[in-house]
């Protein structure tokens, strides 16, 4: 059973990865380490809490990291966030479930430095799907882990044009130098971008089975999806007949990574410029025997599908 940490913004896809990893039960959630992007970091972390109580897993341990790209001191949601995603992050579809809870003392860059160190390595993979500031953070401050972390990101984009400008991403561009710093490492990472994540889709039918199950949880997770359904066809003026599943694609690829092909190179991000945040080949790196990403370019839309939907309407029918 692969030990998962996930490092969210949390957000609609966001959302629904964290229900994939609880759906799964060859995976372990050790903890959510909350981020900033789709939302502010304390929004996000709420909606942490409150959708572990939820699906009834309030044993789960949230944590908080930094809230602020690492060259700024303070973080407003991009307008496009605010609109893909609703101004509390589950496009304005409210959880139904409070909790007087908190977020542990302890930080998300503790928390992840303390876990990589605990577990053998190759058994638990970080997943950030949101900004990578707290990920830089955490390698930086313990650079024994680099060499022992597996990372499995939700970001970038080699092939496919960007989704928040020509070339960027949306989780690179809250902070591209921290996504340098942590391609510049020797860390073990997988990037799963627009590449992929482009091509696997949840529809309307989707939406409409989690609605049929009659459960609270499961008409909550079809009027959010529903509605960044809804927008994602709007924005783009056409109809896709369904959503991207960015971060669930990411989470189950951290739990299954035969569901991709990948290719093995080492990037960088660009900083300057009108191409800033775009992920590039390094060139200063790009002859090197090692290399420590696999950009996925291909995935089994079929098998993912199907399972995150086995793996959604099997939680929610439980809650
Ligand atoms: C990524 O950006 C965020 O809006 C989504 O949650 C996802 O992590 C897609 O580019
Ligand atoms: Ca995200």
């Amino acid at each position: 059973v692969r030990k998962i940490i996930l490092d969210l913004d949390t957000g609609i896809d966001d959302t629904l990865a964290l229900s994939y990893v609880l759906g799964s039960l060859d995976a372990e959630l050790i903890g959510i380490t909350g981020t900033y992007g789709n939302v502010v970091l304390d929004q996000g972390v709420d909606n942490d809490l409150r959708l572990l109580a939820m699906y009834g897993r309030e044993d789960i341990p949230v944590f908080k990291g930094i809230d602020h790209p690492s060259t700024a001191d303070s973080f407003s949601v991009p307008p496009d966030s605010e609109i893909f995603h609703g101004a509390n992050g589950t496009g304005n579809i409210e959880i139904p479930a409070q909790t007087d809870r908190q977020a542990s003392q302890q930080s998300s860059v503790d928390f992840i430095i303390d876990a990589v160190r605990r577990y053998p390595k190759g058994e638990l993979v970080v997943v950030p799907t949101g900004a990578l500031t707290t990920i830089a953070a955490a390698l930086e401050k313990a650079p024994d882990i680099v060499d022992r972390i597996s990372i499995v990101m939700m970001g970038g984009t080699l092939t496919q044009p960007g989704n928040v400008g020509p070339f960027a991403e949306a989780n690179i561009n809250q902070d591209p130098e921290a996504a340098n710093r942590v391609f510049a490492t020797t860390a073990d990472i997988t990037m799963v971008g627009l590449d992929v994540t482009t091509q696997a889709l949840m529809s309307r039918e989707d939406t409409e089975a989690l609605r049929a199950t009659g459960t609270s949880a499961g008409r909550f997770l079809a009027d959010m999806t529903d509605y960044y359904i809804d927008i994602s066809e709007k924005e783009s003026g056409v109809y896709l007949g369904g959503c991207n599943l960015h971060d669930p694609l990411a989470a189950a690829v951290a739990i299954d990574p035969s569901l991709i092909t990948t290719f093995a190179t080492n990037l960088m991000v660009e900083t300057e410029g009108p191409q800033r945040a775009r992920t590039i080949g390094d060139p200063s790196r790009l002859l090197d025997t090692v290399k420590n990403t696999k950009v996925a370019l291909s995935v089994d839309t079929e098998r993912f599908t199907r399972r995150f939907m086995d793996r959604l309407l099997t939680l929610v029918r439980k809650t």
